[in-house]
């Protein structure tokens, strides 16, 4: 087992307070002399060949003075016309379509001023071409990504996952979309074309001067950054003409820690055909659907019978119970409290998480020509079986504390390479793993009964929601239970989950323990896992599994 690490990265590192000497891999090795990825590999035939350059740019986004930003510029190099698209007038990455079963290669350069990498979000490839921030590179280097499209029909997401910068080079806006279709998806008759849209909801904030600003302090890093303008797609227009048809909506949440409870305006209930990287087996109806950082949703929304000149508004309906009782007790009773009340539980923004706002507007111009219906099944399902886990009575756990400095994962905060023998995972198994709020390794400890009485003490103060991703292939839920506790603030979101589909983010409530069944198959090595609450990933709370 050998962990190669990138030339520009090894001299960044060393700066850095990561000591590596104890590492679990004692065969560790830091520099290849060019560096990994810096070049192609010849035996790769590419059907397809993109470049995509991170830099720093200027945006109209606000009326007035124009915003810095940071973005990805892609351009093709070979492959079918549409696999590169670009979304003008937008900091978000191009979008890229993909094919199933396609050989991609794509040379990455980094013009910023600053290390970073990419990310593929819910492609499953290799250690070294999922953008581990270990292969950082630093202004002016080049790495080269290469893999096959192994996924499913669906939407997944790429972005900056850079090492303790991930959550702010996101924000300035290093991230973009990754469509994926297959035979499967093609046979089906879904909307194309200008009616499979993309809807990636993000929340900002601008100084007067119309510049982004990001977190202020570390209370407010705890909780998560929350902004108070919604963008979609990169743009604050908030009106999207549509004809009177059926679209697929494609709904990434791509904030940094913001959850949406996603809900039309006129109470019409939405319809799901599929989640993160993949279609349902059937179609999904809910009153409405919650979206964490990192989650994706496929809608088929249908504004046929809708009469030309109306509007309809996709809204974050409000919920509350995804943050700390204190939280939601002083935000609720106060409103808007500023940077600096109470425990430093105050959001900076005035939308707080769980305020009800309008994300997006679908005005209606003319008649679609096609009509269409939705079809009853969408793909051939594999339903994955407990059974099947090389591990039904001894799941792999994810236990989620918050300490006082920092948000852990199984009481541990993020090594670059160390793994724990638990995070060990023989390769081609499917593992169960089972997500759960812990009390001990957080403040929980020694404390327990404290301030707030009752069960929980600590632990159970400091509980909040979190969206916990795993790199590599999608998993499936096994189950999703609740443990009783802020009972009321729960009800205002458990109707919102889509469980029967893959998935490879999973929102976990307070009170909450979710099992899922995980496939590792084909790839050894190091992969992720984290909350996608960004501020808490660059706080440590990643661990990564070793596949081997
Ligand atoms: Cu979208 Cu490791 O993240
Ligand atoms: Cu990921
Ligand atoms: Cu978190």
């Amino acid at each position: 087992m050998k962990i190669e690490m990138n030339e520009g990265r090894r001299s960044f590192l060393k700066s850095s307070s990561l000591g590596l000497a104890s590492s679990a891999f004692p065969s560790l090795l830091f520099a290849q002399p060019g560096g990994i990825g810096s070049r192609p590999t010849p035996n790769f035939k590419p059907d397809v060949e993109v470049e995509l350059t991170a830099r720093k740019s200027y945006l109209p986004i606000l009326k007035g003075r124009n915003t810095a930003i940071f973005t990805y510029e892609g351009r093709l190099i070979e492959g079918p016309e549409d696999t590169v698209k670009n979304i003008p007038g937008s900091y978000l990455g191009p979008i890229f379509n993909f094919v199933h079963g396609q050989k991609v290669r794509i040379y990455f350069y980094n013009k910023l001023p600053e290390p970073t990498i990419v990310h593929w979000h819910g492609l499953h490839v290799p250690q070294k071409m999922d953008g581990h921030p270990m292969y950082g590179i630093s202004t002016g280097q080049r790495y080269v990504f290469e893999f096959e499209i192994k996924n499913r029909a669906g939407t997944s997401f790429y972005h900056s996952h850079t090492h303790e910068l991930t959550a702010e080079q996101v924000y300035k806006g290093l991230a973009g979309l990754i469509v994926v279709t297959d035979r499967h998806e093609q046979a089906l008759e879904l909307p194309r074309g200008e009616f499979d849209l993309p809807i990636v909801i993000q929340d900002r904030r601008f100084t007067q001067n119309n510049q982004l600003s990001y977190v202020g302090n570390m209370h407010e890093r705890m909780m998560g950054f929350l902004g108070d303008e919604i963008l979609v797609n990169g743009k604050k227009s908030g009106v999207i003409p549509v004809k009177a048809g059926v679209y697929r909506l494609r709904m990434l949440n791509g904030s940094n820690s913001r959850i949406y409870k996603l809900g039309w305006d006129d109470g019409t209930p939405l319809t799901a055909i599929g989640t993160d990287a993949g279609l349902l087996e059937k179609p999904a109806t809910r009153p409405y659907i919650m979206l964490a950082p990192g989650e994706r949703v496929d809608l088929w929304a249908d504004f046929s019978g809708r009469e030309t000149g109306s509007e309809v508004v996709m809204r974050s309906l409000p919920f509350s119970g995804a943050m700390p009782p204190m939280y939601e007790r002083m935000q609720g009773g106060m409103g808007r409290m500023g940077g600096h009340g109470g425990m430093g539980m105050m959001s900076a923004s005035s939308l707080k998480q769980g305020a009800g706002f309008d994300i997006v507007k679908f005005r209606i111009g003319g008649k679609s020509a096609d009509a269409m219906t939705l079809p009853s099944r969408l793909v051939p399902f594999e339903r994955l079986k407990e059974s099947e886990a090389a591990n039904p009575d001894s799941p792999v756990p994810i236990a989620i504390s918050m300490g006082p400095m920092a948000p852990k994962l199984n009481g541990k905060s993020f090594s670059l390479n160390r793994v724990m023998d638990f995070e060990k995972v023989p390769v081609d198994t499917i593992q169960k793993i089972r997500i759960f709020h812990s009390q001990a390794g957080g403040m929980g400890m020694g404390m327990r009964g404290g301030m707030m009485g009752g069960r929980g003490g600590m632990g159970m103060m400091m509980s909040m929601a979190h969206p916990i991703h795993m790199h590599g292939q999608q998993f499936q839920i096994l189950s999703r239970t609740f443990d009783g506790n802020r009972a009321d603030e729960y009800a205002t979101v458990k109707e919102g989950f889509i469980d029967n589909g893959w998935k490879d983010t999973v929102l976990v409530m307070p009170g909450e323990e979710i099992t899922v069944l995980k496939p590792f198959q084909h790839y050894k090595g190091l992969f992720l896992y984290h909350c996608h609450n960004l501020e808490h990933e660059d706080l440590g709370m990643m661990r990564n599994f070793y596949v081997g």
